[in-house]
């Protein structure tokens, strides 16, 4: 039999009267929360794919208040699934039967900005909006961004190891992460906020809480380095065939123009969708194959060299209509295209979600066979973010067509790619059934033990990441 991921199975204890007032005198009456009505939001992701109405949700003030109330879960035996904005995709922040939510989104201090060291350290429930909005006046801005911005919380991020439409400039979350304080799964708290780009005193435990999903310690605090926010931006929405020529232009793009920050594909699916469910005026006369939306960021203009490589393509990748946008209110308009299909595809019912990478020499293929593979009755919306090989695709069904075998169906074709599975959402509980097919016998003892060894009792999410 293969290893699971996780061996160690929670005790299950069920929350007892005796714990909740035990909680309530640790974090305050008001912060642990019993009552289905008040508990029932949070007990589905933003996606609706789960609904569970939590049995406990604690929600402390202060790190000492995580670290008490961790351990008297721990102690209890009661499982705690840490959860910030509840934006996640994979259903990892869902707490089962017998699990406390624990919420740290009260943990929203944002600390003093650090302009020499391009640094700032905020809690862990501080959203990416409150944070980004605080580093701003210092001409500085959080490298990862991401359409939930709004709700999603640092911790939550650091422990999704989230991407986002910046990563081709600036790398995922765990690249942001100059350091992280975090509660271990017996209460003690590890603090390592020291902001330093070089820092190689022993593992790199901030590095590996990144893409934790919950399971190794719960984020109460993190240092994260900025990045200059740039005096100048250019989006410009391109008209292409399809994805053959959204991935060529992505790539000429890269080598050619300075300042390249996002690459993002619109399929014509998602565009019309998006035009319908947001309300949007169609950008182009005709619905391309493909939207490709290119966003170039610098000290001076960076018009030129952005137009020259689409000038360029004009003939030999058959360019359409491109409209630009270089005031804010301009690049709002071109971005809304490709940040509301999220929204929009939640107004059409629960897509299957999948979000995968392929290897940028598959991309299209991939995308452009995938249908040949899907049920006549599927509709298929592609987009993503083509910079980083990685696409989403969101599958709308009817109830004849179980959802696994589409996800079953998708990520075969992904893996006979040499793609990823799962290149930014993670596994939660959505994708846990691939884990063991996808990582093998060493990989999965490895994880294991590192697991073990932070949380031998299996209190800290212990549903997510387990390879069955
Ligand atoms: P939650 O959903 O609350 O939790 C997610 C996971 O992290 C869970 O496993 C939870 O247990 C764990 N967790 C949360 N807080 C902590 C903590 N403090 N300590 C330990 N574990 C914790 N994701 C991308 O990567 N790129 C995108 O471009 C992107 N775009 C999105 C757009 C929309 C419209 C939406 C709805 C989601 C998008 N996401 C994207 C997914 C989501 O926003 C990210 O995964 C985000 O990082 C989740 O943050 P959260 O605070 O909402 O975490
Ligand atoms: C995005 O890039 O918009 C997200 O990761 C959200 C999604 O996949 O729906
Ligand atoms: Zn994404």
């Amino acid at each position: 039999p293969r290893l699971r991921a996780h061996r160690r199975s929670p005790s299950l204890a069920r929350v007892t009267d005796a714990l909740t007032a035990e909680l309530r005198a640790l974090v305050g009456e008001a912060h642990v929360l019993d009552d289905p009505q008040l508990t029932a939001p949070y007990g589905s992701d933003w996606t609706g794919r789960w609904e569970r109405t939590p049995r406990l949700v604690i929600r402390p003030g202060t790190t000492d208040e995580v670290a008490h109330a961790v351990r008297a879960c721990s102690d209890a035996g009661v499982p705690v699934v840490p959860q910030g904005g509840n934006t996640g995709l994979v259903g990892g922040s869902v707490p089962h039967e017998h699990e406390a939510v624990l919420s740290l989104r009260r943990l929203d201090r944002l600390g003093t900005v650090q302009p020499l060291d391009r640094t700032v350290t905020v809690g862990a429930g501080a959203t990416l909006a409150a944070v980004q909005a605080h580093v701003r006046p210092h001409g500085l801005a959080v490298g990862v961004d991401l359409a939930a911005r709004s709700q999603a919380t640092l911790g939550g991020m650091v422990a999704t190891n989230a991407g986002g439409v910046h990563v081709l400039a600036h790398g995922m979350m765990r690249a942001q992460v100059r350091g992280v304080e975090a509660v271990l799964a017996d209460g003690r708290v590890l603090r390592r906020l020291g902001g330093l780009e070089k820092d190689n005193v022993g593992y790199d435990l901030p590095g590996l809480f990144a893409g934790s999903e919950g399971t190794l310690a719960v984020i109460t605090g993190v240092t994260l380095r900025l990045v200059d926010e740039p005096a100048h931006r250019v989006v410009a929405l391109c008209a292409l065939d399809g994805w053959r020529a959204a991935v060529e232009l992505t790539a000429r793009a890269r080598r050619e123009v300075r300042g390249l920050v996002a690459a993002e594909a619109v399929s014509a699916e998602a565009l019309e969708l998006v035009i319908e469910t947001a309300g949007l005026p169609p950008p182009f006369e005709a619905t391309p194959g493909c939207a490709l939306l290119l966003e170039v960021a610098g000290p001076e203009e960076p018009t030129d060299e952005l137009a020259a490589v689409v000038e360029r393509a004009a003939d030999d990748l058959d360019v359409g209509e491109v409209a630009v946008g270089t005031d804010a209110r301009d690049r709002a308009r071109l971005w809304a295209y490709r940040e509301h299909i999220t929204e929009g595809l939640e107004a059409r019912g629960v897509p299957v979600k999948l979000d995968v990478t392929l290897p940028p020499r598959e991309l299209a293929g991939f995308v452009e066979g995938l249908e040949d593979h899907l049920p006549e009755s599927v509709r298929a919306y592609t987009f993503g973010h083509v910079g980083d090989g990685n696409v989403h695709v969101n599958l709308l069904r009817d109830a004849l067509v179980p959802a696994e075998r589409l996800e079953d169906t998708v990520l075969e074709l992904v893996v006979a790619r040499d793609g990823s599975i799962s290149a930014e959402h993670g596994i939660g509980v959505a994708k846990a059934g691939w884990l063991g097919r996808v990582r093998d016998d060493t990989d999965l003892a490895t994880m294991a033990a590192l697991r073990g060894a932070l949380d031998p009792t299996g209190v800290l999410n212990p549903a997510v990441l387990r390879a069955h």
